[in-house]
């Protein structure tokens, strides 16, 4: 088959053109990287575990009416996504204090958040990912007031939503990271939910041993990432056959 037109590569997926106008083909890599780039690596099978993780949550998500930009899976590595206008903000929410908040503000791993908190980043490999405020978000034009409102309230709802799904398969959703796009129909702005939700963009723990099911285990060279993604898709009842 001849391969598409890559419009895009990033550190962990690519997207080439989709078949239809207004579609992408959204394929998932191996690859690893963290610390903005400075670490980078392969977990052999990632890419085909991301792919069925995000597809289950973002089907699950689209069930509770959570607009998306997931259409279907076509294959192990790649699914087909609506074409959106990604807003260069990340969406950071944590529920459990870990990671750079645990860091920043001398809070020891594992403390419960008083409440949840949502944290934005500006999408800038250049820059690293710097934190904003909103005021930032709506001087830069990066998005408007309505697009912050809407996207707090879809993201606290995707909260509420995994913390209960993840419970139920024994992991502790501890934080994760959320991107969004705008696409038009007619006259009316839809805000979506998109790119991916996998190990690779949450904190998952073992409610039981707080064993760390995601990419902490790359990112503190702890060893097993392929048996923690592993885990993650089994207990979803997604693993995909060997
Ligand atoms: O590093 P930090 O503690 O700020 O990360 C918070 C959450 O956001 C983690 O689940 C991490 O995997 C995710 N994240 C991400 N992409 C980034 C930064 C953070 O997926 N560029």
């Amino acid at each position: 088959m001849a391969r598409r037109r890559k419009l895009y590569e990033g550190k962990a997926k690519v997207l080439y053109e989709g078949p239809e106008p207004g579609t992408l083909i959204q394929y998932f890599k191996d690859d690893a990287t963290a610390f903005n780039n400075e670490k980078q690596g392969t977990i052999t099978g990632k890419g085909v575990l991301n792919n069925r993780i995000s597809e289950h949550l973002m089907t699950k998500l689209a069930e509770i009416g959570i607009p998306t930009h997931f259409v279907r899976r076509l294959n192990m590595r790649e699914q087909l996504v609506r074409e959106v206008e990604i807003i260069p903000v990340e969406i950071v929410v944590r529920n459990v204090a870990a990671g750079s908040i645990a860091k920043r503000f001398g809070i020891e791993e594992g403390t419960v958040l008083p409440r949840s908190i949502i944290e934005y980043y500006y999408k800038s490999d250049e820059l690293g990912d710097p934190m904003v405020a909103e005021e930032h978000i709506t001087a830069f034009g990066w998005a408007t007031t309505q697009d912050i409102d809407d996207i707090i309230a879809l993201s606290l709802r995707v909260n509420d939503f995994l913390t209960g799904l993840f419970i139920g398969v024994g992991l502790r959703l501890v934080d994760f990271k959320l991107e969004f796009g705008r696409y038009y129909t007619e006259d009316t702005l839809q805000i979506v939910l998109a790119d991916e939700i996998s190990p690779d963009n949450c904190r998952l723990w073992d409610v039981e041993t707080n064993e760390k099911l995601d990419k902490d285990r790359f990112r503190r060279d702890l060893g097993g990432e392929r048996e923690a993604y592993q885990e993650v898709a089994r207990r979803l009842g997604v693993l995909p056959e060997a």
